[in-house]
């Protein structure tokens, strides 16, 4: 079995896309390879891409006060993006290149086999659930595909540097992940009891 840093650096090789030419530094990802939880951004903005971390310019700093807020570290969890090298001038990344790094979320998603998937922002959203509408759902859970994996509707931490009404709509909708999470291991701890 591979491990995670060997799966990076195959899609590193692997992955065709230009982007790649005009980054400081390709962003991975990074935390828990055995998380519950595993964030997942768009593409990394100019911080990240100077750094080769995800989530650490100013969106970052309010995701890190959101994971405190229900007692979790970033090293809890598993905090990536689908593109994983920065667009020119922070553009949003194009259908093709969301296309050429998709392999390479997938087998970080097949590797981590987390509980519950967060992607941060309608445009994260996009790529597990096409059809819904980020305001009404905000704050819920869905299952999605063959293996009907718990998907958590959240806004981008973003949204809350811009318009600060949205800080207590995050903080709020972390209150309800917690809750999740909390279900979801008193029903494995009360399977476990049967055997
Ligand atoms: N926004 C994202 O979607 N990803 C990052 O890594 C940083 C900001």
């Amino acid at each position: 079995m591979k491990t995670l840093d060997e799966i990076n650096q195959y899609y590193v090789e692997n992955t065709e896309s230009e982007l790649f030419k005009g980054v400081k530094n390709i962003v991975p990802g990074e935390g828990n390879p055995n998380a519950d939880i595993m964030f997942i951004g768009e593409a990394p903005g100019a911080v990240e891409d100077k750094l080769g971390r995800p989530f650490v310019g100013p969106a970052g700093k309010f995701l890190d006060t959101l994971l405190e807020s229900i007692g979790l570290k970033r090293e809890d969890v598993f905090i990536t993006n689908v593109v994983k090298c920065r667009p020119p001038n922070n553009r949003d990344p194009s259908d093709e290149e969301k296309k050429a790094f998709k392999p390479w979320l997938k087998a970080q998603i097949e590797f981590i086999d987390p509980k519950v998937f967060v992607p941060l922002g309608r445009h994260a959203l996009a790529n597990f659930l096409p059809n819904i509408t980020i305001s009404k759902v905000h704050g819920q859970i869905f299952k999605v595909g063959r293996n009907s994996r718990a998907v958590f509707v959240m806004y981008h931490p973003a949204v809350a540097l811009y318009n600060g009404s949205y800080r207590e709509i995050l903080l709020s909708d972390m209150k309800n992940l917690k809750e999740y999470l909390e279900k979801e291991k008193a029903k494995e701890e009360k399977q476990l009891k049967m055997f």
